[in-house]
């Protein structure tokens, strides 16, 4: 970007400002905690493709860093996929220690309790132990799952169910469609809200707009780094 242009998207844009990004935001530990809880537990976050798991049993589990949070993700007997919380019902113990696989259920390690491919409680190692359990109450805890042009997004806050084709819009008000080419060559709609053009092949302009459109406008202008012309 010349001196120039850089001058002409300054008058057209002065709240980018012209100073060097501050990169505070990409190295501060109290900044990313905060960037978790007002922003990625809130949103959907990007965990897999649906050919991942193309047979009923087939799973995988993604750590989510940014919502503190370990995802299993599993298509069922129906060929529905639904996602979990990884973890056991009973003492939170960790449920699958495997990156993917295929399973008719899941078996925690410590005391056996058994899941089946949605989620519920199907086993229960010396249950009459157990006096008064409902096994209806003590399912895998579910994690908010969407899936748009065979992406699968999962948003760990429970209860949200806005769905990605119609309200996954935090911040980007106004949407101009970019077709864009990425796996099997399919011709997928992409969003973008910056006034900023990118020079950079598509797989960068999906990339910036599943990651920045998910951004607050206020990382956004703080973090976006764009070349323009
Ligand atoms: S912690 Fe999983 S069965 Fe006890």
């Amino acid at each position: 970007m010349n001196a120039g242009s850089s001058h002409v998207l300054t008058g057209r844009y002065p709240e980018l400002g012209s100073e060097p990004i501050p990169i505070e935001p990409y190295i501060s530990p109290q900044y990313f905690e905060l960037e978790k809880k007002y922003l990625f537990k809130k949103v959907w976050i990007h965990v897999g493709r649906v050919e991942e798991i193309p047979s009923a049993g087939d799973y995988f589990v993604k750590q989510l860093d940014a919502c503190d949070a370990s995802v299993l993700v599993v298509r069922n007997r129906d060929g529905a996929i639904h996602a979990f919380h990884n973890v056991c019902s009973h003492r939170m113990n960790k449920m699958v220690y495997t990156e993917r696989g295929s399973t008719k259920k899941f078996f925690c390690k410590f005391h056996g309790w058994a899941y089946d491919l949605d989620g519920r409680l199907v086993g229960v190692p010396d249950e009459k132990c157990f006096t008064g359990l409902k096994r209806e109450e003590h399912g895998l805890s579910p994690v908010n799952l969407d899936t748009w042009q065979g992406f699968i997004f999962a948003a760990a806050i429970p209860g949200r169910r806005l769905s990605i084709a119609t309200g996954n819009s935090h911040s980007m008000p106004s949407k101009k469609p970019i077709m864009c080419r990425m796996y099997t060559g399919a011709r997928l709609p992409v969003h973008c809200s910056s006034p900023m053009r990118a020079v950079c092949g598509p797989s960068m302009v999906c990339a910036v707009n599943i990651t920045g459109g998910c951004r607050s406008p206020e990382t956004r202008n703080q973090s976006t780094a764009i070349r323009t012309r």
